[in-house]
């Protein structure tokens, strides 16, 4: 009744932005992402306690925070099909910095791995990826290492929208993504609720969809071929499309902050002097750049030369895993 799971936060190469279901979190696209290492979130969670409990990263968690927790274990217990009682969750993650990388995608796939294999259900990736979705929609891509394809399916039910590892960790062990967090504050609008006012008011919306899906099999061909530079370019140009149909949201939405302009600004010189460089950027100001082993440095000083107040590097990371030792 009692289970641990380790599981590594995921960058989207081509990004995640709106919901056709808001309840089931369907995505209106697919998505293609890359799992990071080192950093990691550990969850355990154990059914049968004398009351639900939730703590997170040190803090008894409240509200919205807490009810996501438990209704995600609520699923959990309907696929079990059985009375487990109450349940305990302690999570906590090595993230670095408060705000820079959001730790919801490991924290949900790392819950969803762990309550099933609490409850006594079987290891099972496609159902756990489909659990974690219902946390947060990128949690769905963290379920695996390497590089995995949130497919957005069809059905009403979700049953078809989850997502599969196209190669694992070791297929580019030598491509990098280095974080640069260059502001630490809480953004002001959440990726959820950002995405539905683009959803709901932004005009190039529709234009977003059709693109962001064709782009997933180029990328999927770019990561076959480990082709770092057309695949740095095609990751820019989903990031600028995303936020292009988010400015053009009513009232519009802008991630970007001059330190952002001029970290994209410093990088294209870079690039023109032969340092392979790229970004993409998350719905925050914090650009990751993405790059290769022999330019991992390189790339950490022009973001520290770019004002950035933390700078995490990072490889190919692996699937969610059981681990024998529990949080308590
Ligand atoms: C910009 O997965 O955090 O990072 O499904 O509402 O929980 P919810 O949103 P979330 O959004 C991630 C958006 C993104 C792009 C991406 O990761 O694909």
């Amino acid at each position: 009744m009692k289970a641990t799971v380790r599981a590594h936060p995921n960058i989207a190469l081509v990004k995640y932005w709106g919901k056709r279901d808001d309840a089931l979190i369907l995505p209106h696209q697919s998505s293609l992402s890359l799992t990071l290492e080192p950093i990691h979130v550990t969850t355990t969670v154990e059914f049968g306690a004398p009351s639900d409990t939730v703590e997170l990263h040190g803090h008894a968690a409240k509200g919205s925070e807490r009810d996501r927790v438990l209704r995600l274990l609520d699923q959990v217990r309907a696929q079990a099909g059985r009375d487990l009682g109450p349940a305990k969750v302690v999570s906590r993650g090595d993230f670095p910095m408060a705000a820079g990388l959001a730790s919801s995608a490991a924290g949900f796939a790392a819950l969803a791995v762990a309550g099933r294999a609490a409850a006594g259900l079987p290891q099972d990736t496609r159902a756990s990826s489909i659990l974690a979705r219902r946390g947060s929609g990128s949690a769905c891509r963290s379920v695996q290492g390497g590089f995995c394809e949130w497919m957005r399916g069809e059905r009403e039910d979700g049953e078809d929208s989850y997502a599969v590892q196209r190669f694992d960790a070791g297929h580019w062990a030598d491509l990098r993504m280095v974080v640069a967090i260059l502001d630490r504050g809480e953004k002001e609008v959440k990726s959820r609720d950002g995405m539905k006012n683009t959803v709901e008011t932004s005009p190039y919306y529709p234009a977003w969809v059709k693109d962001a899906e064709a782009e997933v099999p180029r990328a999927r061909e770019l990561i076959a071929k480990k082709d770092l530079e057309a695949l740095g370019e095609l990751c820019e140009r989903n990031a600028w499309r995303m936020h292009s149909t988010s400015l053009a949201a009513d009232p519009p939405l802008c991630y970007l902050n001059s330190a952002t302009l001029g970290l994209i600004q410093h990088l294209r010189e870079q690039r023109k002097k032969g340092v392979p460089v790229w970004f993409t950027l998350d719905a925050g100001p914090n650009p990751v750049l993405l790059t290769n082993a022999a330019h991992e440095v390189a790339a950490e000083a022009l973001a520290r030369a770019c004002g950035a107040v933390d700078v995490v590097r990072c490889v190919p990371g692996g699937d969610a895993t059981l681990l024998t030792e529990h949080l308590f």
